[in-house]
């Protein structure tokens, strides 16, 4: 089993890093504090290619493998989970949905520009009565021939105003449950689509997530993507990945907030030492650590998992399971070593620990993860 990175991978790996810290780092705190999503930021990142680094090129994108996408995901999640969600869903979501399963005239007209990062996109599944109950659709599609009239509401959407793409699940048939369920690529500007109120969040506070109203929207039947009624397997096999993603940002956060408690225990000094020499704050460290690399091992299992085009559900349910856990323990603990400091937003760690609890939240909750893999175990 060979454990070594690419020079390729490194190279994407060191080229995030560099970024997080010249782009992302000055105005971080400001941005957490005033809401305000990183629109110059991710532009640069789309010039830069990290927003369709999957995509083959002849599509645009970067050609790039998963693994190389958890590394670049780590790295923007230790500065900025905000700037990494969006990321996270235009990759692993929106440009991996459209890659795969979008038609030629699709892909031509939305993926490459999502794929050069000129446009962000947006994937609308959760409701107000569907969150983790995926398959309750209330939104209407209603066929009319040659276009579906989209009536309904969503909730929680990620990228909801800065995205001019959405991809949006909605119900054909309420008879034939999941199965009269299917996706459009929806366009902003279209008459009777309205980006609701903006949510004012514990974490991510940078992203930019809002309702989205549908009223009598008139989708030509060419967005549709694939069959009419795929629309839930469309979902739930583009979520298989998007997980990764977001288990590779948990992982960040993990690792981000333990780089500041770490370079903090050599620095502060108590009981004349420098606390990192101090066992309570050193046994800490080791525990901290040790996680983070058992969760950033189950991360690129994952990735590698895809990449041999095996089957990953498994595997990346586990992994945002663990490294979200992982997340939520070790940005805790970098709090505590920074003791008051800590908690106050000078210091990052306290921003990492709200952001933290979203990647046990979204993309499915840790209690779905477990559903997804106990279904899986016990199949
Ligand atoms: N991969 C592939 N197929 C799957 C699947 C998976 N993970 N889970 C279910 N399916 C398939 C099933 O095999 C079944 O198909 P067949 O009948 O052909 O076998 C079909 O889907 C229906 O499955 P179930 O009967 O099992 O459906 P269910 O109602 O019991 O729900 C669930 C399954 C796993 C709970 C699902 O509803 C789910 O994943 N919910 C969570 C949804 C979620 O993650 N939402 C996140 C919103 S997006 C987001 O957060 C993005 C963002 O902004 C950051």
């Amino acid at each position: 089993m060979d454990f070594s990175l690419t020079e390729e991978q490194i190279a994407v790996r060191d080229a995030a890093r560099d970024f997080a810290h010249t782009e992302l780092l000055p105005g971080v705190i400001e941005r957490d504090d005033q809401q305000k999503f990183p629109a110059e930021q991710i532009k640069k990142m789309g010039e830069l290619g990290f927003m369709g680094m999957m995509v083959d090129p002849k599509y645009d994108g970067g050609g790039m493998d998963t693994t190389s996408y958890v590394l670049a995901m780590e790295e923007i999640s230790k500065i900025d989970a905000s700037a990494s969600v969006c990321m996270s869903v235009n990759n692993s979501l929106v440009c991996w949905g459209l890659e795969k399963y979008g038609a030629e005239e699709q892909k031509e007209k939305y993926l490459k520009p999502l794929a050069r990062g000129e446009i962000i996109g947006a994937f609308c599944l959760s409701e107000p009565e569907a969150g983790s109950d995926a398959t309750s659709q209330r939104t209407t599609a209603e066929n009319k021939g040659d276009h579906y009239v989209l009536n309904g509401t969503k909730n929680w959407i990620t990228n909801g105003n800065s995205a001019s793409v959405y991809l949006v699940i909605a119900q054909t048939d309420p008879e034939k449950g999941y199965k009269g369920i299917s996706a459009f690529v929806v366009e902003k500007g279209m008459e009777g689509f309205t980006v609701g109120k903006k949510e004012d969040k514990l974490g991510i506070r940078g992203s930019d997530t809002h309702s989205l109203m549908f009223s009598d929207v008139k989708v030509p039947v060419e967005n549709r993507i694939g069959e009419e009624g795929f629309g839930f397997k469309f979902a739930m096999n583009t979520l298989n990945g998007g997980r990764i993603g977001i288990a590779a940002q948990a992982l960040g956060i993990a690792s981000g907030a333990y780089e500041f408690a770490l370079a903090y225990s050599k620095e502060r000094k108590s009981f004349g030492k420098e606390i990192s020499k101090h066992q309570a704050i050193a046994f800490k460290l080791a525990d901290m650590a040790t996680q983070i690399e058992a969760a950033r091992l189950m991360c690129l299992k994952a990735a590698w998992l895809k990449d041999q085009k095996k089957d990953y559900a498994h595997a990346s349910a586990m992994a945002k399971l663990y490294a979200s856990q992982v997340a939520m323990d070790t940005t805790v603990e970098a709090v505590q070593i920074h003791g008051g400091y800590g908690y106050v937003k000078e210091y990052h760690v306290e921003r990492l620990m709200r952001d933290a609890k979203i990647t046990q939240i979204y993309e499915g909750t840790s209690e779905i993860q477990k559903i997804v893999i106990s279904r899986e175990l016990l199949k």
